[in-house]
This record gives C-alpha cells, sequence and structure tokens, in this order.
C-alpha cells in the first residue's frame, strides 16, 4: 500500500528507485493494490522501441469505467464526482454524485448502442465544457467505443479532417456554446464539417444555449429525449488491456494532425497513479484543473485520473477573464477548492490584472498549485506562489505531452522542494535521458540537451491512428532505442530537469500545441499568396505569438496590406481556429533558404526575436540578399 501515495522525499527516492531497477514487480503491485479486473494479466510488460511495439498488463480485462464509477458506489454514492461551474456565475453549479454520474453514464451508452454504436467504433465528441462532455467520454469508454475528443474552439475543417482520419460514425455535438460574453454557433460547425465527413451517420444534438439550429432528418437527435427514455443501468463492455481507449490529436511537422492512440489499462493505472501524487489528493479534497477535455490535461486530469482515485473534479465551463479577472479566484472561494491546476499562459493574464482581484477572495483553501503546457518563466512563478498559494501552495510544474498521457517530470508537492522554472525530478517510474548532437547520451548533472526517454512507461501513446510507420520516425528515429520528445532540457547540478522548450517545428502559443506546418498549408491557399513560413516569437502573456512572413504572388502586391493581413488570419481560423492567427505578418520578396531548398527558420526566428546580432554565417544560403530585405522591413 506505501507505494501508492508517497509522503516524503526519502520515500520517493527509494520509490524511484525500486520502479527502474524493477519496473515489472513495481507496477504489477500497483495495478494489483489499486483498481478492480475483470482478469489479472499473463505479463506486466513486452517492449520493443525498435518496432515500436509497448505492450502493459497484456492479458487482463478490463473496463475503465467500472474503476472510475462503479467500484465507488459501495463506498462514494453520495460524494461528489463531478462539480459542474458554469460560465454564467449566476447560473448555480451542479453537483453530480457517483451515483448519479454512473447512471448518466450508462444512459447515455445505452442511447450511443441503439444508434448501432458497438466495440471498437470511433465517435466523434465535439462538446463544449458542460457535463454531458465528460459523460459523453465516460460512456464511449463503457461499451468500448473509440473516443475521439474535439477541442470544441477547432474550427470545421479542422473537425472534418479528425472526423474522416479515424472514420467516426457518430458524433456529439451541442446546439452552441458560451464563452464569456459570447456564444458559439457549435451546430453550424458541424454542419459545415459534416458536408465532407460521408462515414457520419448520427449526430446527437445536447442542447445548451437553446438557439435555432436546422436538423437534419434521420441524421441529428436531440440527446435529451433519448436520454430520458434510455436505462440507467448498463453492463460494462470487457476490454483487454490494449485495446484502444480514445484517440487524440496533436499537431506535427506535416498538415496532418496526427491521432495519437491510448489504450485501456496502462493508461489507467498511470493516470490514476500520477494524480494521487501529484497532487497529493486526500478524500475530502476538491480538485479543479481549468484545462477543456477537449486536451490531453483534460481527458487525465479532470476525468479519468481523478475519478479513478474518487474525487471530486471541477468542470468548468467559463474563461478566466468573465465576467471578470476575479473568476477563477471566486471559483476558488465559492467551491473550497484545495488542488488548482492551470496554465502559465492563464497565470500571465491573470497577473497583468494586479494583485487587487486575488486579494478580495478567500484562496486559503488551496493546498497544492499546478502548472502545465509550457515553460512557466520566473516572474509568472513567483506571481502565483506570492498572490495565489500566499507562499504555503507548492507549485507542482508538471512536465507530459498527448503523446505521453500522464505527467513525467514533476515535483510532488510537501515531497519534492520546489525550483522557480523547474519541473524538478522524474515522476516514479519514468527514465529521462539527455542527449547531444551526435546522439551520445549526456551522463551526470549540469548538462544539456535532447530530451529522450529510455524505457517504456504504462500511460504511453502506443501508435498514430493509422499510421504508425509516422509513430516510429516522429518518436523513435532520432535516438536508437528511446522515446523523442521534441523538447530541450538541462539537468542542474542537482538532478533537476529544466524544460528549455521544443527543438523542431511545434510551437506553443497560450499552451496550445501548434504545428508551423498546417498555418503555413492554411496561409497558401489564400490566392494572392505564393508561400510562408511562421515562427514563434516571446509574448508577455501567450508565452510565444506567431510572426509570418509572406510571399504574394505577382497581382498580390497590388492588394491592400491590411485587408490581406485580415484575410490570412480568417483563412488560418477557418481551417485551424483563431488561436492559431498570426500577430505579426510581414510581406516579403523571398524567404532564406539552404541549398536543398529548406528553409532556415532559425534566422527567421532572430528576426522575428529582434536579435539581428548573431544572425550567423549567412554566405552559405541559396539567397543571402534576402536576410537584410527582411531585417530591414521587420515588423516592431
Ligand atoms: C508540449 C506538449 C501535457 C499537457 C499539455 C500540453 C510543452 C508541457 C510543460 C512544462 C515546459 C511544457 C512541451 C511539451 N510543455 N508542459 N511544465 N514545462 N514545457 O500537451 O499539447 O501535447 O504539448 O508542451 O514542449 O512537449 P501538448
Amino acid at each position: 500500500m506505501s507505494n501508492y501515495h508517497i509522503k516524503h522525499l526519502e520515500e520517493y527516492y527509494q520509490v524511484y528507485r525500486k520502479s527502474i531497477r524493477e519496473p515489472e514487480n513495481f507496477w504489477e503491485e500497483i495495478a494489483e493494490e489499486h483498481f478492480i479486473w475483470r482478469k489479472k494479466w499473463d505479463k506486466v510488460l513486452e517492449w520493443d522501441f525498435s518496432k515500436p511495439e509497448i505492450k502493459w498488463f497484456q492479458g487482463a480485462q478490463l473496463n475503465i469505467t467500472e474503476n472510475c464509477l462503479d467500484r465507488h458506489l459501495a463506498t462514494r454514492a453520495n460524494k461528489t464526482a463531478i462539480i459542474f461551474e458554469p460560465n454564467n456565475p449566476d447560473e448555480p453549479a451542479e453537483h453530480i454524485s457517483y451515483l448519479q454520474l454512473y447512471q448518466r453514464v450508462n444512459q447515455f451508452a445505452n442511447v450511443l448502442k441503439s444508434k448501432g454504436i458497438k466495440k471498437g467504433d470511433r465517435v466523434c465528441i465535439y462538446v463544449p465544457m458542460i457535463p454531458e462532455l465528460a459523460i459523453a467520454t465516460l460512456a464511449c469508454a463503457r461499451i468500448g467505443a473509440v473516443h475521439s475528443v474535439v477541442f470544441a474552439g477547432f474550427s470545421s475543417t479542422a473537425l472534418a479532417t479528425r472526423i474522416n482520419d479515424c472514420d467516426c460514425k457518430l458524433v456529439v455535438t451541442a446546439d452552441g456554446s458560451y464563452r464569456g460574453a459570447k456564444t458559439i454557433d457549435l451546430k453550424g460547425i458541424v454542419d459545415e464539417a459534416l458536408d465532407s465527413c460521408p462515414g457520419v451517420e448520427s449526430v446527437l444534438v445536447v442542447k445548451r444555449i437553446d438557439s435555432e439550429i436546422t436538423m437534419k432528418e434521420g441524421r441529428d437527435f436531440w440527446l435529451q429525449p433519448l436520454l430520458d427514455n434510455a436505462s440507467t443501468e448498463g453492463e460494462a463492455e470487457v476490454m483487454d488491456a490494449e485495446d484502444p481507449l480514445f484517440i487524440l490529436y496533436t499537431s506535427g511537422s506535416t498538415g496532418q494532425p496526427k491521432g495519437m492512440v491510448h489504450t485501456t489499462a496502462g493508461y489507467m493505472v498511470y493516470t490514476a497513479y500520477t494524480f494521487k501524487n501529484v497532487f497529493q489528493y486526500r478524500e475530502k479534497d476538491v480538485y479543479w484543473c481549468t484545462a477543456d477535455i477537449g486536451w490531453i490535461t483534460g481527458h487525465s486530469y479532470i476525468v479519468y485520473g481523478p475519478l479513478a482515485n474518487g474525487a471530486t473534479t471541477i468542470l468548468f465551463e467559463g474563461v478566466p477573464s468573465y465576467p471578470d479577472f476575479g473568476r477563477f479566484w471566486e471559483v476558488i472561494e465559492k467551491h473550497k477548492v484545495n488542488q488548482f491546476y492551470t496554465a502559465p499562459t492563464a497565470i500571465r493574464a491573470l497577473a497583468k490584472q494586479g494583485p487587487e482581484l486575488v486579494e478580495k477572495y478567500d484562496l486559503s483553501s488551496l493546498k497544492v498549485l499546478g502548472s502545465v503546457g509550457e515553460p512557466i518563466n520566473e516572474e509568472a512563478w513567483h506571481w502565483y506562489n506570492d498572490n495565489v498559494g500566499k507562499r504555503k501552495s507548492p507549485i507542482v510544474d508538471t512536465w507530459w505531452q498527448t503523446e505521453t498521457g500522464g505527467i513525467m517530470i514533476t515535483p510532488i508537492p510537501y515531497v519534492t522542494p520546489t525550483r522557480p522554472t523547474y519541473a524538478t525530478l522524474p515522476f516514479i517510474g519514468i527514465q529521462p535521458a539527455l542527449m547531444d548532437a551526435t546522439g551520445t547520451e549526456l551522463k551526470g548533472n549540469q548538462v544539456e540537451g535532447r530530451l529522450c526517454i529510455k524505457f517504456p512507461w504504462p500511460s504511453m501513446a502506443r501508435t498514430i491512428w493509422g499510421n504508425h510507420q509516422r509513430y516510429k520516425e516522429t518518436y523513435f528515429s532520432a535516438y536508437d532505442g528511446m522515446y523523442f520528445t521534441g523538447d530541450g532540457a538541462l539537468r542542474d547540478e542537482v538532478g533537476y530537469y529544466r524544460i528549455t522548450g521544443r527543438v523542431d517545428d511545434v510551437i506553443i502559443v497560450s499552451g496550445h500545441n501548434l504545428g508551423t506546418a498546417p498555418i503555413e498549408d492554411a496561409i497558401n491557399e489564400h490566392p494572392a499568396v505564393a508561400e510562408s513560413a511562421i515562427v514563434g516569437f516571446p509574448h508577455d502573456v501567450k508565452g510565444n505569438a506567431l510572426y509570418g512572413y509572406v510571399i504574394l504572388k505577382d497581382f498580390g502586391e497590388t492588394r491592400d496590406q491590411d485587408n490581406l493581413r485580415k484575410e490570412i488570419n480568417q483563412i488560418i481560423s477557418e481551417h485551424i481556429g483563431p488561436i492559431a492567427k498570426l500577430d505579426k505578418i510581414q510581406f516579403t520578396t523571398g524567404l532564406p533558404k539552404t541549398r536543398s531548398g529548406k528553409i532556415m527558420r532559425r534566422i527567421l526566428r532572430k528576426i522575428a526575436h529582434n536579435d539581428l546580432s548573431t544572425l550567423g554565417d549567412i554566405s552559405t544560403l541559396l539567397n543571402p540578399e534576402v536576410v537584410e530585405d527582411i531585417t530591414k522591413n521587420r515588423l516592431e
């Protein structure tokens, strides 16, 4: 039992060493003692990073929802599982008990079945942050359907790409959504997407904003009447340990997003175990993660991790700025939140407002503060620590990825001494390695390199949907026998890790992982655009913002530049979503290229950073003359 909940640093080192020396025994014990299984495994781990093939708990059978719901009914039936806090603070919060959640998930699962959804079918969930989002997700898991949650801020094109990539048969959505003072016509976006999704047979629509929408006869169904007629009981499908649980898309270095596939048993074990320890969750605590369930953070640490531990988890529909920038603090006071998990971009936006709004509310319930999604800068760390945590709540700076399924490098609060901007130590079972440019592992401390992981952990993604080759090339080909994260990191004199940022073509904007390629593809669709390149530049709230260099076709040069900028951002919004809009667009006659035709992003990045002293040797470029031109016309 003691290994499940780590309470002091010595114990961390002890358990960590055990998890590295005897990984199979270690994970077997955790799996054995803290979860319910229909059948136990034959083998704990089988792996080969060269294929790559990773199997945890092979031969075991289970249903993750029995671990998140059924098993709590004996002791926690009336405990609140989910607190729904609506966008509008005047709308009452909803407390959903474990029993109610169990019943609502069964009803939803029965509706899915009545629409012909079976084990292995893919279901797309495009729903705002309302209880039905969590319920639909769990309902899929209950019947063995593979959920693909698409963040309900994505455009119709992005939605259609994701629906088609994994052949979803059914889409769950809402008539619309609230976002601060605005409403969004979600069903309209779905209708547009479905024009190019021939495989979708049915659409279930949650009524949220009561707007006028069109319902397509035979395809679209209001959810509520179906739920009202569905049974609150239902057998959970028996799943194999390695059956896919969900697909979640993340951007990569080509236009096609990567559908990361997570499987059942390992994902459950690791997300539950990390949740318990990283947030030091105790039975009566109220936990709040402000992410959207459309991202991995929400999957693992709003839904599965907390519910597997019988926790109370808040599901917040709103935004930090509505009705004013005190909303987060108001919600913490109102629900007496004990663990609060948010993103550096939100912290920076709130810090800009000054301390008055934070001081207005009673935040004394807080015990643990979390940060995720991008490196947290020193200033934001201190603001969070001083004003929100009052220097009493440790900050856990948690490093992980969509691909890793769960938290990988993090302090354990009240256990690991924290240090601003450091994610500190690997979590139990995680074996990081830093690699130099020649592919050699950098041993010892005070080294900096590319961050890899040497040994499998239970919640790692197993493949990219429909493209195992791409999975292998992206993650297992850069360094022999290692998972490559795409991040750079340093290890300091005591062995603490600090993530230094992406080393590939991914840019993190407001904590959202954006690939340059899909944005460039979108821009290039504009009829006046010949070519484009995107880089990131530092931004005081968003962390990074996007700077675009755009070459126009001849006739484009006669057009009004501000109008062109608007049109380009409009196209990006349509193809990807408003989060990918460019802050700066510079029109140029050329892009610096190597002789093999590769765009030299390093130079473009320096210019966008206004760091002109170290452009380096540009004489080997195909077209060194454009550098001067770009530099001269750069946007401040
Ligand atoms: C990338 C993964 C994992 C949930 C949210 C993002 C960056 C994430 C941190 C952190 C520094 C971080 C990395 C990573 N990142 N957390 N604590 N410190 N960087 O998931 O969209 O898959 O993005 O986010 O660059 O590779 P994601």
